[in-house]
Formats: C-alpha cells, structure tokens, sequence
C-alpha cells in the first residue's frame, strides 16, 4: 500500500505521522491518549481492542475511527470458523454492531462497516476465507482513500487562504484524526506547501485538549507556526490579531449542512460571525449523512463527568460538581460560509448543492 501519496514538498516527510498501519497480522496505532508526553505505539489484535481503543480515544477524529473500525471488523473475523458465507455474514453482522456501538456522534464510524458489510454481501465468493480476505482488503482501500481524499481536501482549500494568513482551528483534525494528513489541517499544510505565509491560532479544546495536546504537537514537527490559546481567547484573537478564517472539521454533517463537530465549534462559529471572519467545515463526503434532515437529529455523545472535573487526573472542581459534558455541538448551517471536500467547496444552498456533490 502506498502510504505517502503526493507528499508535501516543503513538509519533512517523517513529520506527517501514519497515526494507523496494517502490521500484516494487527494494527498497529499510535495512542493518542498518552500524548504529548509519550509516544506509544499499541499493537491491535481483536476488534474488542479496537473497540475499546475508539471508545477511550486512543484513535479518534471521525474519518480515523472509521478506518480503525474497518480494520477492527477483519481483526473479529479472521479467526472465526465459519461454516458458511451466511454463517460469515451473521457473524460480521454481530461484530459490525459492536463497533458501532462505541461512539454515537461520527457518521464515518457507521460509514465504513456499512460499505464493508455490503461489500462482502456483494461478492460472490461462498467461500468464507476469501470473504474474510475481501474485509480486509477493504479496510486498505478505505485506509488509502482516505489519505488521498485528505490531500485533495488540502488542495481544494487553498483558494481560501490568502498568501498571508492567519487561521484558527478547533480540536483535532489533522494526521492523528485520519488516515494522513487530516482535513482542516491539510488545508494548513497545504498552504505552507505553498509557500504561504500562514500563522494558526490553535484552540486548546477544553475538556480534553486536543488542540492543545495534539494539533499543537503536529504542528511544531511540521514548523508550521503557531501560537496556542485557550478557547475563551478566540473571541479577542479575532478582535486584536490577524484571524482571515476559521476551519474545523466535522463528525457529522446533516442534509441542511448543520454540522456536528468537537464541544466549542458552535461557540466559535457566532464569533466568527459576530466579527466578520469566514468560517470554512473541512468535510470528506463521508462525513456527510444526507439520511437526517438537520442538527436536531444528530446523536451528541456525552462523556464521563470526571473529563470535566479532572485535567490531567488532577482535580480541578469538586469530587460531586454535577457536570454537563457533552462531546460535541451542532453549528447551524448559517453560520457556515462552505464546506471544503474533496470534490470541491460547497457553498449555499447546502440542501441543494450537498445532495448534488453526493449523487454525483
Ligand atoms: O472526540 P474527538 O476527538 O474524536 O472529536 C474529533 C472532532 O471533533 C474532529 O474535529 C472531527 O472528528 C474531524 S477530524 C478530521
């Protein structure tokens, strides 16, 4: 498999990170949970790891958990001694609703194993070791799409971002967050490929920093620069610095365009309003559910209490502080000036131009 496709010239290439690799017999990952102190690299051998790592983050961000599912659906079928390609095809079934079932907000999670379930249903082989084969061999072309779709949304981005610029993002959306290269930070990265001359203003994404934690980490191996805030800063940032636009990534994006990403987008977004600053969704089309009409119908996980009365295991509110944590929040379509896909920049009508992008 290729794993470097059309890298970024003027970005080292052992600094873009391959946060995912098929090891052959397991998946190999990063965990995500232990950084930026450590690097630990985790070696995935069932799908109930897989689950599990999605469940506690160590792999997270829409289109990587996607991937690692995909992976995770092989990982609970290799070993199963089928009888038969229906008997297969149950047990995909079975295993395919775990995983699902590990985190509710991101569409591409659903996304993958529906498009891998129905792969296998249509291959005709009754054979179920082939079928076993044809479930891996689709979770590395999903793998690899996916690195290419992130490059394209880097591309298909830059008519947006003047020659100097600076931008604020929210959350994780780069390498870590999928395949390679991410979506809103492929834009980034794609500028300073470009030669521009780009400063980001990284949210710390409180509760659990992923901004600070893991958009800040690859950027500095990168060199692209950066300063870090914490979110209750933008507000001023957009008011006192140079901010030309505002791109995030998304878990999920409903007909009408409203979209789910990491708790603080919406905030960010009135603000982004309220001073004049366009604000971009780097979306990859599977992160776009035409099945639901708005925001409204869009599942927001929320976490353990303790992610919010804990940072970095030390208390910072009282043992029994009630909380309200939810992991994500729905911006209104209004208040989105595009989306940057891989096919292009998707502007308003969003009920008309998205159903157009994806029956195309
Ligand atoms: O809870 P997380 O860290 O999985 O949330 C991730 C986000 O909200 C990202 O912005 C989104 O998945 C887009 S990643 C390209």
């Amino acid at each position: 498999m290729n794993h470097q496709p059309d890298h970024p010239a003027n970005v080292p290439a052992d600094a873009v990170l391959s946060p995912m690799t098929w090891r052959g017999d397991h998946l190999q990952m990063i965990d995500q949970t232990r950084l930026p102190s450590e690097e630990v690299w985790l070696e995935l051998r069932t799908a109930g790891e897989v689950r599990e790592a999605i469940q506690s983050l160590r792999v997270r961000g829409a289109p990587a958990i996607g991937i690692a599912a995909a992976y995770g659906l092989y990982l609970g079928v290799w070993d199963y001694p089928a009888e038969n390609r229906q008997d297969l095809i149950r047990h995909l079934q079975h295993v395919s609703g775990q995983l699902a079932s590990s985190r509710p907000t991101a569409v591409n999670l659903t996304w993958a194993l529906n498009r891998s379930l129905e792969n296998v249903k249509n291959h005709e082989s009754k054979d179920p070791s082939v079928l076993k084969q044809v479930v891996l061999d689709y979770a590395q072309k999903l793998h690899e799409e996916d690195m290419r779709i992130c490059v394209d949304i880097g591309y298909a981005g830059q008519p947006l971002v003047p020659q100097e610029a600076g931008v604020i993002t929210h959350c994780n959306t780069g390498s870590l967050a999928t395949g390679r290269y991410g979506t809103a930070l492929s834009v980034i990265y794609h500028a300073h490929l470009e030669g521009k001359n780009i400063h980001v203003w990284v949210d710390e994404t409180r509760p659990l920093l992923q901004g600070s934690r893991l958009t800040a980490w690859e950027l500095g191996r990168t060199g692209i620069p950066y300063h870090l805030i914490t979110d209750s800063m933008a507000g001023w940032v957009m008011k006192t610095k140079r901010a030309d636009l505002v791109i995030v990534g998304t878990d999920r994006v409903a007909a009408n365009g409203d979209t789910a990403n990491k708790i603080g987008t919406y905030a960010l977004s009135i603000l982004a309003e309220y001073h004049s600053v366009p604000f971009y969704v780097a979306a990859p089309l599977s992160s776009i559910d035409l099945s639901i009409p708005d925001g409204d119908h869009i599942p927001i996980e929320e976490r353990d209490p303790g992610e919010v009365r804990y940072t970095a295991s030390c208390a910072t509110a009282p043992e029994d502080a009630p909380v309200f944590n939810p992991a994500f929040d729905v911006t209104p379509h209004s208040l989105i000036r595009g989306f940057i896909t891989e096919k292009g920049i998707v502007r308003p009508d969003f009920s008309k131009n998205l159903s157009r992008l994806l029956s195309d």
